[in-house]
């Protein structure tokens, strides 16, 4: 089977019959077109993977081109072929759309690199829009996001447990969902019309927050001057979300296993019992089991909570749903932002995808949200992702177009504040001394291991660690950011928007 089915546009023969040549060789089905209007024909006639299109064509500019085939097809790949010192013309088509660009003569791994990269990503971005119509088929949960087969078992368990009115207990990292799966179950079920208070146990100050889930009656204590009802009363007929359970104090973990064992409670300095109708869900990114056996969290309490158990896992278990999320998150930010849809290079999403994200969701959010701020064009490239991970995976050898670490041109990326664009020796330099912590990593910081896989003297390896300043110690492995130590007094920051 073809790898890719790729579209060749260029005027000069020996051009067409290279590619063709080397690609074939590769296993991509290759078609050629000598002019633009040849080239739109076959574009017409049947569909590509890839367009590889020549920048300077007799019958056409190729940036128009561009922009009238990215019109009909934006999940199309296109690279631009251009001649040696065009670079300029490169970077603008780069901004109209294209995903990379080739130099002529080009080398022709490299080249390979390129094309598979492109057309994986093409592949990538088909599949989204079908699993998103795959997904809102089998579920109407608008607001989640994922496709791997932990989330939807976790949907599955969802939609089953919604009708009840069980308590769920919903465990996972911090921001993998679980506030978002929680309002997921209250809209799934037949409360869904009533109220979905969440209570942020963690940030209510342990004195205050019994009154405000049992309300209290006026001269219950000193500041207490009228009666006020508790969130328990407030959700009533609804359902109660309570975040970070594992931070209740004993005394309030007493409390409320009451209320759940018996659906009433009174308020405080009340004498009269009420009694309510709530489904009560809990989140903790805590072990709770583990807070059971070290005698912190009642065991009681923790059954009473655990009748169901919908646990989420992190996001680096289910990596599938990266390219979705971010799909997701681009289109909120842009709207948000009142700018174009814009989207990812493939090296920025191979980035995204390969990345741990400790920070699970959230921290995807983020960075996107980031990008988009940041970036004035529609093709974001690695340079606007945060130093931590790009930092993280560059030193894993994963193929990066360098070219996008290239300094940017005036006016081609917002918000670089006055931080002059790096030298090239800066660039140099960097590039080295993340290679360099890299094994130093991977050898445990053992200097002569790394020399020799380096194959170089150790003397020289020593100096140019003192030269680049990189401490030898092992360092701690979070926070993630501090972990290779660039950035705040690390060497140059080569890259926009940091
Ligand atoms: N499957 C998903 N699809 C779309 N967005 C998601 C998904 N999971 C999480 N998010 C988004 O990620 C962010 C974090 O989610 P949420 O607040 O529910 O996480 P959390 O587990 O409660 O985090 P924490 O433990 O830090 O409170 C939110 O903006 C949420 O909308
Ligand atoms: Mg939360």
């Amino acid at each position: 089977m073809p790898k890719g089915s790729i579209l060749v546009v260029d005027d000069e023969a020996e051009i067409r019959e290279g590619l063709s040549e080397l690609l074939t060789s590769e296993h991509f089905q290759v078609t050629l077109a000598e002019t633009g209007a040849a080239g739109l024909q076959k574009l017409e006639e049947q569909p590509f993977d890839l367009l590889l299109l020549d920048v300077s064509l007799p019958d056409r500019n190729g940036i128009d081109m561009l922009r009238e085939v990215r019109q009909r097809d934006p999940n199309l790949a296109i690279i631009l072929i251009t001649a040696f010192g065009s670079i300029d013309m490169a970077r603008a088509a780069f901004k109209s759309g294209a995903q990379d660009y080739i130099t002529k003569p080009w080398n022709n791994d490299e080249l390979i690199a390129q094309v598979s990269l492109a057309v994986e990503g093409r592949r990538l971005r088909e599949e989204n829009v079908q699993l998103k119509r795959a997904l809102k088929q089998r579920y109407n949960f608008p607001n989640i996001v994922g496709k791997s087969e932990k989330m939807l078992a976790v949907l599955d368990l969802v939609a089953q447990v919604a009708s009840s009115r069980s308590t769920v207990l919903v465990s996972g990292e911090s921001g993998t969902g679980k506030e978002l799966i929680a309002k997921a179950i209250h809209s799934a079920s037949p409360r869904a019309d009533k109220a979905f208070i969440p209570v942020n146990t963690g940030s209510i100050p342990v004195d205050l927050l019994e009154s405000q889930l049992f309300g209290h009656v006026k001269g219950a204590f000193t500041s207490a001057v009228a009666s006020k009802k508790g969130l328990f009363e407030v959700a009533d007929q609804g359902t109660i979300f309570f975040d970070e359970i594992s931070t209740v104090s004993p005394e309030t973990q007493a409390k409320l296993l009451r209320v759940i064992q018996e659906r009433e409670f009174m308020r405080l300095g009340g004498t009269e019992t009420i009694r309510v109708d709530v489904r009560i869900l809990a989140a903790s990114n805590e072990d709770l089991r583990k807070l059971v056996r070290e005698g912190r969290f009642r065991e009681d309490l923790y059954h009473r909570l655990n009748v169901i158990s919908i646990h989420l896992p992190p996001l680096r278990e289910r990596k599938e749903d990266i390219p979705l999320l971010v799909d997701r998150f681009l289109g909120e930010f842009c709207r948000e932002n009142s700018k174009p849809p814009c989207r990812f290079t493939d090296a920025a999403m191979k980035i995204l995808i390969d990345y741990d994200w400790p920070g699970n969701i959230r921290e995807l959010e983020n960075a996107v949200e980031r990008a988009v701020v940041l970036s004035t064009i529609e093709n974001m490239g690695v340079d606007l992702l945060p130093e931590s991970v790009r930092s993280r995976e560059i030193v894993k050898g994963v193929h990066l177009q360098l070219s996008e670490f290239l300094p940017p041109l005036p006016g081609e990326i917002a918000g670089q504040g006055a931080a002059p664009p790096p030298a090239l020796f800066e660039i140099l330099e960097e590039v080295e001394r993340r290679l360099i912590v890299d094994m130093l990593e991977r050898t445990h910081w053992n200097q002569t291991e790394a020399a020799e896989r380096f194959q170089v003297p150790l003397s020289t390896l020593n100096q140019k660690i003192k030269r680049l300043g990189i401490e030898t110690r092992r360092r701690p492995a979070a926070p993630r950011d501090a972990a290779f130590g660039y950035g705040e007094n690390g060497g140059a920051e080569f890259a926009a928007g940091k």
